[in-house]
């Protein structure tokens, strides 16, 4: 039986999960990677240890398979010189210092003009303004620049010794022409910058290389090879994925954009393209209501001491590192809001469940405008838990199913792998054939009003 590889270059760490040619799960294996924040609003991984990570992944899991498939967080920057060698540590997607950089490119390229390219405001987090700030703060390191790679792509190179991304990944530099799935020299050219640092850009299932003599196919960012994994490759099918961050996403036939810059336009991992809310802090509320309210408990007893009580008026802000989706605001901070002496940690607890999945239903209101979906699919650790499932599905009024493998990007990571290999002919038909639902959570409770209390909370404290 073929075995097909997918090899995910997380913040956390790197994990890598073999597949067989039926979607099953035959190993898997993970390894930690440093992160460091050496300024408030500054985030850097050093490449090499993305890449050793890399190593003992696939030493862990020993075998060879026919194919390997990569992906990763978005996004960020791995500079290299005229030798491939890494010139600094790599900025990542949740780096904030490129504000001026931003202006500059809104400025330049033009408000209206970055948009209709991209299909998106040009944000903080993006790759392009990375660039930028260095030319403009380290122009020593910006001088030996002749390569700028994203994270899984650093791993390609290493892997197959070629500079190859694909068009999902792309999209999230900032220098990518969505509609057209290419690269701009439209924006290259207004920013002064050489086209030629800027790997080859193909479809996510076309083979990129070999690793001695293993295909390695192209892959995907985390969110479109995450949302190959849960089936979300057809429009109408929405998934949700409940890790540190909350993506909402949804897979659409066009490139139509959100001129409001809520959500993100990318191309998908499927040939065609997908639209996305993202909210920056989601279980990462919980884990910071976790280690600062409740150390040492778990989060089933969080949501268990959450579920003895109502929340009574409390509501809870959940931008802690700025918003994204809906709100585009990197200046946004959290809040509890509405705190009497009657209230004590359960009501905390609630609340913190109950802004995070307002966070979600935001998010889905942006990707889905005036359309329910029939169901959502949730994945990533959140989905685990049957209190917040019941929390989404009543706040949403959306039945809300779990799938038979929740292995995150890395399974779709794999199944692009077999596409790529030709064991599947189209990812939609790879998705068909393997992705399951398992449980479904229908709405029980009507939280609408709640929903609109929060919302109209937040809008009287942000402005
Ligand atoms: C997507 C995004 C995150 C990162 C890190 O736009 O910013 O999903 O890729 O996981």
């Amino acid at each position: 039986m073929a075995r097909y590889l997918g090899i995910d270059v997380g913040t956390s760490g790197v994990k890598a999960l073999l597949i067989d040619e039926c979607g099953a799960v035959r190993a898997s294996a993970h390894a930690e990677v440093p992160f460091a924040t050496p300024k408030p609003g500054w985030s850097e991984q050093d490449p090499h240890d993305w890449w050793s990570a890399t190593e003992r992944c696939l030493a862990e899991i020993g075998e060879a398979p026919d194919a390997i498939g990569l992906t990763g967080q978005m996004h960020g920057s791995t500079f290299l010189d005229e030798r491939g060698e890494v010139i600094r540590p790599a900025l990542l997607w949740n780096d904030q210092r490129t504000a001026a950089q931003v202006e500059a490119i809104e400025r330049t390229v033009g408000s209206k003009r970055i948009r209709q390219i991209t299909a998106n405001p040009p944000l903080t987090g993006f790759q392009l303004p990375k660039l930028l700030w260095l030319r403009d703060v380290e122009p020593a390191a910006f001088a030996r620049v002749r390569q700028v790679l994203l994270p899984k792509d650093y791993i390609r190179y290493r892997l197959t010794g070629t500079y190859t991304t694909e068009v999902s990944d792309a999209s999230g530099t900032g220098a990518f022409n969505v509609a057209e799935r290419s690269w701009s020299p439209e924006v290259f050219q207004a920013l002064k910058l050489d086209p030629t640092w800027f790997p080859a850009c193909h479809e996510s299932d076309v083979i990129s290389g070999d690793w001695k003599g293993i295909p390695v196919v192209g892959g995907g960012g985390d969110q479109a090879a995450g949302a190959v994994g849960t089936g979300a490759v057809v429009p109408g099918l929405i998934s949700v994925s409940l890790g540190t961050s909350g993506v909402v996403f949804a897979a659409q036939d066009d490139a139509a954009y959100d001129p409001a810059g809520a959500t993100h336009t990318f191309c998908h991992a499927n040939r065609s393209w997908h639209r996305m809310g993202v909210m920056l802090s989601c279980g990462g509320a919980l884990r910071w209501f976790r280690d600062v309210f409740a150390p040492g408990m778990s989060y089933d007893e969080i949501a268990a001491m959450a579920a003895t009580v109502e929340s009574e008026g409390v509501v809870f802000l959940p931008y802690l590192a700025g918003e994204r989706c809906p709100w585009n605001r990197s200046d946004l901070t959290g809040a509890f809001v509405g705190l009497t002496l009657a209230h004590g940690m359960p009501h905390l607890a609630r609340a913190v469940f109950e802004g995070i999945t307002m966070g979600i239903a935001d998010a889905l209101d942006a990707v889905s405008p005036g359309v329910k979906p029939d169901r959502l699919r949730v994945t990533g650790g959140g989905a685990r838990g049957a209190f917040w499932r019941q929390m989404l599905a009543d706040m949403t009024g959306v039945p809300v199913v779990t799938l038979a493998v929740d292995e995150g990007p890395a399974y779709g990571a794999a199944l692009l792998a077999g596409v790529g290999a030709g064991r599947w002919k189209t990812v939609i038909e790879a998705t068909a054939e393997v992705v399951r639902e398992t449980e479904t959570t229908l709405p029980k409770r009507d939280l609408g009003e709640l929903l609109a209390r929060q919302r109209s909370t937040v809008r009287a404290q942000i402005g």
